[in-house]
């Protein structure tokens, strides 16, 4: 049934250029998904390879992302042999079938570049769907050169789009010696924020992220009514607060984001209000937050994952414990029989919860849509473009594509947009009547009824405590073929 409806929904009038009818339109691309995963990755290659069918366009899978190409063997699978697709790959499964890695490729490094353009033309590829967010979209402007390459959008973080159309102009960049390289910062907005002027509106893998998130500040809350306790709950997005902002679907008392430094007096302040009237109180923050100084409040490990990316850890648990000196044992003795600030405070991270799982119903949909898009593109001749989820009142949700330009400053880097002041009060550190407003479209509908029914019919399927798991790897591994065999 949803097959049908997404095949419904895909199925539009097939573009007609002079390449549709001529003997050098395209017959085979290819399509990887690049950076952390999501649970709408599979919906956005499934819309790309019913499209590709509609159009008579082989597609091979890159396995792991960019790393494939690293691969003198290029493992890949062809994901629509007689253009139908392959019955592993089911958009109701979060995830990827095409495995993901956060390699990408240096644009300095020419010898690999001409090795993977080889690998590329030896498998006759004529065009490169990249499933991904900021990173990957940085990572396929060298490919841009010599083959059309076209991004795909995804990511739970929400953070590929601008919230207007010259953001991008609003970045100062200065050197710095640690770590070597430039500084950025954004001058304050110069534009009245209007949502329907975004681009890229959500993401694919943005509500569902959110779906569990704010499920989870929901079961936190009884257990902290229950036994008169503090939750502090830290959900991902990284440097952006998307996530966070989403997360108040759930009703947590204080939501700290990372765009608005945490006022540690006005958290205090609004903690012992709250757990004064209801003997209990629930935090979101999002990962990245930072103190008034700008530092995080977490990144206690330092590291950095393979794309150069600050591995964000410790937000909630150096809250935790700032809350626990402020707030002190005496305040607690009385309502609490005793028990202490640090038996009272408690952190919980949702995790990669918020990554994985059945896609709802919306990152399904527009996921498919705009995989669908991105095959448009590539049959269109487009280059270095992305496909976009836009809304607007009139229209509703719609894909369109842009420009890789616009989303790259004058230097050529591309930043994670950031939630917008307008959509955060940070005096009540909850969404302002304009943050409701942009979360509004997205998540009126966001699940669908089949959503409801898949719990209802596979969770507790008998079948469940006697069949092991089966992971489609392994099917997919059987149809793994290398450059060799071609
Ligand atoms: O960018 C997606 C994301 O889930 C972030 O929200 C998070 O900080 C990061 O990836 C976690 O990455 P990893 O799974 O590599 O730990």
């Amino acid at each position: 049934m949803l097959r049908a409806l997404l095949k419904q929904a895909l199925n539009v009038t097939p573009v007609t250029t002079a390449a549709n009818h001529s003997d050098s339109r395209m017959k085979r691309i290819a399509i990887l998904t690049a950076g952390g995963d999501t649970p709408a990755l599979n919906a956005s290659i499934y819309g790309a390879v019913v499209r590709a069918n509609q159009l008579k366009i082989e597609v091979f899978g890159l396995i792991k992302g960019f790393n494939s190409l690293f691969n003198p063997r290029v493992p890949h699978v062809h994901l629509n042999p007689l253009f139908c697709s392959i019955p592993e790959l089911d958009p109701t499964k979060g995830g990827t079938i095409l495995g993901g890695s956060r390699d990408y490729v240096d644009p300095n490094d020419k010898q690999q570049l001409e090795q993977i353009f080889g690998y590329l033309r030896r498998l006759g590829i004529e065009g490169l769907i990249c499933i991904g967010g900021d990173g990957t979209l940085n990572g396929l402007q060298p490919l841009c050169a010599r083959l059309p390459t076209v991004l795909c959008p995804k990511t739970i973080d929400n953070d590929l789009g601008l919230n207007y159309s010259c953001e991008v102009d609003e970045h100062e960049r200065t050197p710095c010696s640690d770590p070597p390289g430039y500084k950025y910062c954004k001058n304050p907005p110069r534009v009245v924020m209007d949502p329907e002027q975004m681009i890229n509106y959500a993401t694919p893998g943005y509500a569902t992220a959110v779906y569990v998130s704010a499920g989870g500040v929901e079961r936190i809350r009884t257990t902290a009514e229950s036994h008169r306790r503090i939750a502090i709950v830290e959900v991902m997005g990284r440097h952006s607060g998307f996530i966070a902002l989403g997360s108040t679907y759930g009703q947590p008392d204080l939501v700290l984001i990372p765009e608005a430094p945490v006022n540690m007096e006005l958290v205090i302040e609004r903690v012992k209000e709250i757990y004064d009237i209801q003997k209990n109180v629930v935090i979101v923050c999002g990962e990245g937050i930072v103190d008034s100084t700008g530092a995080p409040l977490g990144a206690a490990r330092r590291s950095t994952d393979p794309a150069g990316n600050l591995q964000l850890t410790g937000a909630s648990e150096s809250l935790r414990d700032q809350l626990i000196d402020a707030l002190g044992d005496d305040y607690f003795r009385n309502s609490r029989r005793g028990q202490g600030a640090s038996e009272v405070v408690f952190t919980r991270k949702i995790g990669h919860t918020q990554r994985g799982g059945r896609p709802i119903a919306f990152d399904r949909f527009y996921g498919a849509q705009l995989g669908g898009k991105a095959v448009d593109m590539l049959f269109e001749g487009q280059n270095d473009a992305v496909a976009i989820l836009q809304y607007n009142n009139e229209q509703g949700f719609y894909v369109d594509s842009i420009g890789g330009n616009a989303f790259r400053d004058r230097w050529g880097h591309i930043h994670a947009r950031a939630v917008h002041p307008a959509f955060y009060d940070a005096e009540h550190m909850r969404p302002s009547p304009m943050g409701i407003e942009y979360l509004l479209p997205i998540f009126t509908d966001a699940i669908g009824r089949d959503d409801v029914e898949h719990i209802r019919e596979t969770l507790f399927d008998s079948g469940n405590l006697f069949r092991p798991y089966h992971s489609v790897n392994t099917d997919i591994n059987k149809r793994i073929r290398f450059l060799s065999d071609e």
